[in-house]
């Protein structure tokens, strides 16, 4: 099967009350183990790239294992560019074989937010490519994002609506508490979920994307202190939360932390235990197999989109 846009998927995904992961891929030990999961779950996926994965692992190299990805799997696979942030960015990724895209002007004021989109999905639509827009502003750090918390604000559900018809995106990411990274709540966890079902009543059908949706499971953060690493405190969005969102408007979760955790948590795990290893093999197959695991768990118990391909 050839790649496919969102489209589809969140459509059903919208009227069956769950929604599709988007994983970040970056080499081809995460790409195979998400796929993987995928396949024995029998559900449809969303890859995404980061410039940040850009870079590290060239677009070409990222295109063909996605590509044989779809040929070992045969599932409704969707390549995404993750915070895209310029036009120029967005459209090497459109004429690069992409099949959706985000442009990320969430940092921008409304109406230079507004001119960026449009000029993007203007560009997509053209290419049958389909555009996430981004109203609000996460907190937390990433390679090519770093929000303070200061910085940081809760999507307007005044504003959706005008953004939404102004630019014609197919779907918008929102802020409703999550941030990105490993360390989301210092207290205790909290999510607006008035703010999201607000939203759901300005834009009836419409996909809502959450970023920053790692749940930084526990046991891979003691394997990591454990093991020579230092993220005391991490904390990420309960899985009950996110169920919550999925059964709402949310037809798209983000999740990069997680997988980062798993995998190095089995690799420092690995490396402690056997000192000897010097075969790449020996401690990326695990990690591969962690990731596999964990994108398992995350398909069934939390996205809700097992048997949806
Ligand atoms: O939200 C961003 C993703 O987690 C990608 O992170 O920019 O470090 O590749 P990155
Ligand atoms: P996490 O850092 O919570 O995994 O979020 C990833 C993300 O939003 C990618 O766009
Ligand atoms: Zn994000």
């Amino acid at each position: 099967m050839p790649l496919v846009t969102t489209t589809e998927m969140f459509k059903k995904a919208y009227e069956g009350g769950y929604a599709i992961g988007a994983f970040n891929v970056n080499n081809m030990e995460i790409i195979q183990g998400i796929t993987e999961a995928a396949k024995a779950e029998n559900a449809p996926l969303i890859l995404q790239v980061s410039a940040g994965a850009r870079k590290y692992a060239n677009h070409t190299y990222l295109v063909k294992l996605v590509e044989a990805a779809l040929e070992e799997t045969d599932l409704p696979i969707a390549l995404h560019l993750d915070h895209g942030d310029t036009f120029e960015l967005c459209k090497s990724c459109i004429d690069g074989g992409f099949t959706s895209v985000m442009i990320d002007g969430s940092h921008l004021p409304f109406e230079e937010n507004i001119k960026l989109t449009k000029q993007v999905v203007d560009y997509a639509h053209d290419h049958g490519v389909v555009v996430e827009g981004e109203l609000g502003r996460l907190a937390g750090i990433e390679d090519a994002v770093n929000v303070s918390e200061e910085d940081a604000s809760f999507t307007n559900p005044d504003e959706v609506e005008e953004f939404v018809e102004r630019t014609g995106v197919d779907s918008l990411a929102i802020a409703i508490g999550t941030s990105h990274g490993a360390f989301k709540f210092k207290g205790e966890a909290k999510l607006r979920f008035d703010i999201l079902e607000e939203i759901g009543k300005r834009l009836p059908g419409f996909p809502i994307v959450l970023h920053g949706a790692s749940s930084v499971p526990q046991e891979y953060v003691e394997i990591v202190n454990k093991y020579g690493g230092n993220m005391p405190g991490a904390k990420g969005v309960p899985e009950d939360m996110l169920r919550q969102a999925a059964s709402m408007a949310v037809c798209k979760i983000n999740i990069d932390s997680d997988l980062r955790l798993a995998m190095t948590g089995t690799i420092r795990q690995f490396m402690a235990e056997n000192p000897g290893a010097f075969d790449p093999r020996q401690y990326l197959g695990p990690a591969r197999d962690a990731i596999r695991t964990i994108v398992r768990h995350k398909i069934v118990n939390v996205l809700g989109c097992n048997n949806k391909a």
